[in-house]
C-alpha cells in the first residue's frame, strides 16, 4: 500500500506586519502583556479584498513548484479554514479556478486549529484507498475579518493618521483585547503525494472531538440559529465576533495535547527520542511550553513561530513545516509529530516521516 508523503510545501504572509506597539495605540493592551502572557511579537495583516483562497493560491503554487508537480496531477483539493471568503460556497473551489487546477473534488472542512491535522487523515484516507494519488492540502486564515476596528482604528493602527480614534472605539476594542491580539493572517499549502514504500510517509493519526462545550470558543452570532442570520442588532452586541473562555481553553489546550502526544507514541512505540521535530499548534506560546515540559521534549526538537506570525488557525502547522523544510531542520525520513487543539473542541496528532 502506498504512504502518504508530504513533497512539497508554501507560505504566503500577508504584507503588513503589526507589532503589539501598533495594537496599542487602538486598545488598552502592552508589548508587555502580550508578550509575557502568549509569546507573540508580531503579527501579519492582509489588506481589504484579499480573500483566504488568495492566501491559500499563492502558497499553493510555491508548495506545488518545491515538489514539482504540475496543477494536472491533482486529484483532491482539501482546504482548511475557519474563515472562507464567502459563508458559501467554501475557498476551496475558488482555489481551484484561480489556480486554474482539473475539476477535482474540492473540500472545505472547518476543524479550526485541527484543520490541518484533519485534513492530513483525509488527504491519507483517499491515498491509501486508491482514490487519489496526489493531494493538495491548504490551511489559510484571514483573521482580521474579525477585527472589531473601525475606518479610524485601522488608519491609527498603521500610522495613516495622526488623530486617534474616538475613545468608545477604543473602549470597544478594548473589550476583546484578550482575543484579538493573540490572531495574523496566513496562508500554507502542502502537496501530499503516495509514495511506494521507502519507509517515509504518514505512519498514524489521532483525532478527537467533544463538543460539549463548543462555547467556550465560538462565534454566537452570524449563523443559521438566527433569522436573518446576520443583522445589525448582532452588530451592535458584538456577536460576529469569537468568544473565548481564554483560561478554559488554555487548560484543555494544555491536557488535550500531552493525551494525544502520548497516546499516538505509545501505540507506535516511539520514543521522545526518536523524534527528529515536534510541531505544535501555535495558539499560545505558553500552551506549548507547557506541553514541551510534560512531555519531557528537548528545546531543539520543539519549533516556535507564534512570535513572528501570532495564532494563524489552520495555517500553523504547514507553516512550520514549510519553514523547517526550507531551512534544513527537515529532512527526509525524519520523524516528524504534529499536535494540535482548538474550537469545536476538537484535538489530534499525526505522526510521519518527512
Ligand atoms: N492586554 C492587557 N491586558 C489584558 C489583555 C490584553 N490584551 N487581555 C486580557 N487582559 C487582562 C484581563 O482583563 C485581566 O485583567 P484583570 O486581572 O484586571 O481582570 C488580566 O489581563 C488577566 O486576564 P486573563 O484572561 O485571566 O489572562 P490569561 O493569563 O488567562 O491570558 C490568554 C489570556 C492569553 C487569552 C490565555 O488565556 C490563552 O492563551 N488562552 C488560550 C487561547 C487559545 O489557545 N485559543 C485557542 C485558539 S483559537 C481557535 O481555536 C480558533
Amino acid at each position: 500500500m502506498p504512504r502518504s508523503v508530504i513533497v512539497g510545501s508554501g507560505t504566503e504572509i500577508p504584507p503588513n506586519c503589526v507589532t503589539n506597539e501598533m495594537l496599542a495605540r487602538i486598545m488598552d493592551t502592552s508589548d508587555a502583556w502580550i508578550r509575557e502572557r502568549s509569546g507573540v511579537e508580531t503579527r501579519y495583516f492582509v489588506d481589504p479584498g484579499t480573500g483566504t483562497s488568495d492566501l491559500g493560491v499563492a502558497a499553493a503554487r510555491k508548495a506545488l513548484e518545491m515538489a514539482g508537480v504540475a496543477r494536472e496531477e491533482i486529484d483532491l483539493v482539501v482546504f482548511a479554514t475557519m474563515t472562507p471568503d464567502h459563508y458559501f460556497p467554501g475557498a476551496g473551489g475558488l482555489l481551484q479556478t484561480k489556480l486554474g487546477l482539473p475539476r477535482v473534488p474540492c473540500l472545505d472542512i472547518r476543524q479550526q486549529c485541527v484543520g490541518f491535522l484533519y485534513g492530513m487523515q483525509v488527504a491519507d484516507a483517499h491515498i491509501r484507498s486508491g482514490l487519489a494519488r496526489t493531494v493538495l492540502l491548504v490551511g489559510a486564515e484571514i483573521h482580521t475579518g474579525f477585527m472589531p476596528y473601525t475606518a479610524a482604528c485601522w488608519d491609527y493602527l498603521y500610522g495613516r493618521t495622526e488623530t486617534p480614534p474616538p475613545k468608545a472605539d477604543y473602549d470597544w476594542n478594548s473589550r476583546f483585547r484578550h482575543l484579538v491580539v493573540l490572531f495574523g493572517d496566513a496562508g500554507a499549502a502542502v502537496v501530499v503525494r503516495a509514495v511506494s514504500s521507502d519507509g517515509r510517509g504518514v505512519m498514524d493519526h489521532l483525532l478527537h472531538t467533544d463538543g460539549a462545550d463548543y462555547d467556550k470558543l465560538y462565534v454566537p452570532g452570524t449563523g443559521f440559529k438566527h433569522r436573518p442570520y446576520t443583522d445589525p442588532e448582532q452588530w451592535k452586541r458584538g456577536d460576529h465576533i469569537p468568544v473565548m473562555d481564554g483560561r478554559y481553553v488554555f487548560k484543555m489546550a494544555t491536557t488535550r495535547m500531552v493525551e494525544a502526544a502520548e497516546e499516538i507514541l505509545k501505540r507506535n512505540g516511539v520514543g521522545v527520542a526518536d523524534l527528529k521535530l515536534v510541531l505544535m499548534h501555535q495558539a499560545n506560546k505558553r500552551i506549548n511550553e507547557y506541553c514541551q515540559k510534560a512531555l519531557g521534549l528537548p528545546d531543539e526538537k520543539v519549533v516556535h513561530n507564534i512570535q513572528r506570525y501570532g495564532n494563524t488557525t489552520a495555517a500553523t502547522i504547514p507553516l512550520l513545516w514549510d519553514e523547517c523544510a526550507r531551512d534544513g531542520r527537515l529532512q527526509p525520513g525524519d520523524l516528524v509529530l504534529m499536535v494540535a487543539f482548538g474550537a469545536g473542541m476538537n484535538w489530534g496528532a499525526t505522526l510521519l516521516r518527512a
